[in-house]
């Protein structure tokens, strides 16, 4: 049988899962991958695909990269929250009839003794919160501009020091979220907090600061995920390694 050539594959990054769907990948003759990152976080660890960074220029741009490129297959591995990112992949390969598919970790599901409340989107979480609250916003940088005025006593955790004028009045956090439950029990507690906002994005890492929530019996303000699911999805990276098999025994 000749050889065939290596399929080209965009692997759209920046979350774990994609991290080790490309680990899974090294060194499989079937397949060439191109690794693609926002650039909007410096890469904790690098990548055995090839790594580009930097956005495309929305739809038309992706869609001029894919066609220049000769991409064959596109994974959309982006952040649970890529909302802008997941339907500019979703246009540019519908229209170029490359086969695409969303890699999104499953949404963390409410234990039965948590009391959730479901949040649309950050306005309608900031429009939840009582004025008189301790709120731990557990929400990163670029997405606190819905709580600017808000009454609450707001706590933000972040690894970088916040830029001058954004939310000058609250309590800020410089660092790493705990590793632990008893590690975020004990600084929620400690800071006399009343309810956590977070958003839904899933996955082992965030999930501390939840459980610690729930066992400190403190209401939570979850965030949905935007968008709906679609029929083109896996949740974890060994199932996008089985569809991408698939692909390359169809070839
Ligand atoms: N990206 C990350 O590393 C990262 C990490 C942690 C959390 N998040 C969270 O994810 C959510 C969405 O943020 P986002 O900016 O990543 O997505 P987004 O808002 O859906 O995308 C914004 C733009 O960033 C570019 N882009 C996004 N992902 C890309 C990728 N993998 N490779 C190349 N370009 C990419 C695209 O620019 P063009 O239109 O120019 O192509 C896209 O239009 C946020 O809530 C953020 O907090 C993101």
């Amino acid at each position: 049988m000749p050889n065939r050539p290596a399929l080209k594959i965009l692997l759209l990054a920046g979350t774990a899962e994609a991290a080790s769907l490309d680990a899974a990948l090294s060194g499989d003759p079937r397949f060439q991958v191109t690794v693609a990152l926002a650039g909007v976080t410096a890469s904790a660890r690098p990548f055995h695909g090839a790594v580009r960074r930097g956005g495309f220029g929305g739809t038309e741009g992706l869609m001029a990269y894919l066609r220049d490129a000769g991409i064959d297959l596109v994974i959309n591995a982006t952040h649970p929250f890529a909302a802008r990112m997941t339907e500019q992949v979703r246009a540019a390969t519908a229209a170029l009839a490359v086969p695409m598919l969303r890699l999104c970790r499953m949404a963390w599901q409410r234990p039965d003794n948590a009391e959730w409340s479901s949040a649309d989107d950050l306005p309608h979480a900031a429009a939840l919160l009582p004025p008189d609250s301790v709120a731990f916003l557990a929400l990163g940088q670029r997405h606190l501009a819905a709580f600017q005025d808000h009454p609450a006593r707001l706590i933000v955790r972040s690894i970088d020091p916040p830029p001058p004028g954004l939310l000058p009045a609250a309590h800020w956090i410089i660092g790493a979220p705990g590793q632990t439950v008893d590690v975020e029990v004990a600084l929620l507690r400690d800071l006399g907090v009343t309810h956590l906002v977070a958003r839904n994005s899933g996955g082992a890492a965030g999930w501390p600061k939840i459980a610690a929530a729930t066992r400190l019996e403190l209401p939570v303000i979850m965030i949905s995920r935007p968008g709906g699911a679609s029929s083109e999805m896996v949740t974890t990276a060994s199932n996008a390694l089985a569809w991408l098999h698939q692909q390359a025994a169809r070839q």
